[in-house]
């Protein structure tokens, strides 16, 4: 069963041949990180018009690494929501031709539950129930997962996104876009101190399980122009940065995962692939006995895998689509 997905909902063209739900043949990505990086953000039009003039090479690469034809795909699978709709109409317009030309089943995916999907790239024998942290620039979610296609939210970001407080934060400090990327590798490779600057920690109460960021933008705001005088190193406020924003992200998942006596933790989207989440994710998850599996940083990022394997437990469901699909915007997954 060979599924190619299609990924364009934000600033990457990527397309990608999956067998079986968990064998990549192909992963072909187009990022439009230096594009956006002259904006220091994703302009949509900019964004849509990008993966227009990328998505057929994107599309024949994809094809050709996994060394197969049109007639060797039995299935399309799409991402068509959330996300920027210019952006995501491409990717769709894609998918519904190939579906109609060569009359095979479309399948359409949420952007999100794909990036979930992401860890039976990396395992297909999950067992149910687990606890999946799903930590991007758009969303900062806790997910109960009970079984193929069904979610219960446990936790969710009250305003900014975790990747937004990354994207953000950067920005304040004066580091290239994408933000997360910079300060990751600065706090790293400049071993900065995750001490040297007090930011706060929203714990929004003892049982919530919910995350609020935008205090801390505010707090790094405050102290970058409080420090003017006596600049600060760069690596310590990566570092500071970075621990504030993990500090919680690990905090409510381990909580999640022993409010719903929960074994197994997942991890999925950009963030995830944050080397210090890692790291005190797996420490959090050693100490208390709980398993963590979390998808290498290219397949935590945006991709068109984690769409084909999404389609793939769609397919398996009978979760077949029309060629009338639309794009939205936003949709919540549960
Ligand atoms: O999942 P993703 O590729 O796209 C969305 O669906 O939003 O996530 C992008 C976000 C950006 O905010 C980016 O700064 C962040 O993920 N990100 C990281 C890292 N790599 C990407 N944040 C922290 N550390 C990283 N290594
Ligand atoms: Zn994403």
């Amino acid at each position: 069963m060979n599924i190619l997905g299609i990924e364009t909902s934000c600033d990457e063209t990527s397309a990608s041949v999956v067998q079986d739900g968990r064998t990549i043949l192909s992963n072909v990505i187009a990022s439009q990180i230096d594009l956006h990086a002259k904006t220091g953000g994703v302009v949509p039009e900019v964004a849509s018009r990008q993966h227009v003039s990328q998505i057929n090479g994107v599309l024949a690469e994809a094809l050709a690494a996994a060394n197969l034809g049109w007639p060797d795909l039995d299935a399309v699978a799409v991402a068509n929501r959330p996300g920027l709709l210019g952006a995501l109409l491409v990717g769709v317009s894609a998918a519904k031709a190939i579906a109609y030309a060569r009359r095979i089943p479309l399948l359409a995916v949420h952007h999100i539950e794909a990036h979930i999907y992401a860890n039976w790239l990396v395992n297909p024998q999950i067992a149910f129930p687990v606890v999946c942290l799903v930590a991007s620039g758009g969303h900062s979610e806790i997910f109960l997962v009970r079984g193929h296609g069904d979610y219960m939210i446990l936790g969710r970001t009250r305003d900014d996104a975790a990747g937004e407080a990354f994207d953000k934060s950067a920005r304040l400090l004066g580091l290239p876009y994408p933000g997360g990327v910079s300060i990751d590798r600065i706090a790293r490779e400049g071993r900065g101190n995750p001490k040297a600057i007090a930011l706060p920690r929203a714990a929004l109460g003892p049982a919530s399980l919910d995350f609020s960021f935008s205090g801390l933008k505010t707090a790094v705001g405050a102290a970058v122009r409080a420090s003017a005088s006596q600049p600060l190193s760069l690596p310590d406020w990566a570092a500071s940065v970075q621990e504030a924003i993990v500090d919680a992200l690990v905090a409510k998942t381990l909580r999640a995962a022993e409010q719903h006596n929960i074994a197994h933790v997942l991890m999925a989207g950009g963030v995830a692939a944050n080397s210090r989440l890692q790291e005190a994710m797996q420490a959090a998850c050693a100490q208390a006995g709980l398993r963590l599996t979390v998808p290498p940083p290219r397949l935590c990022t945006d991709n068109a895998a984690m769409i084909a394997c999404a389609g793939f437990y769609h397919w398996q469901a009978g979760q077949i689509d029309g060629l009338d699909i639309d794009t939205l915007g936003s949709e919540a997954l549960a």
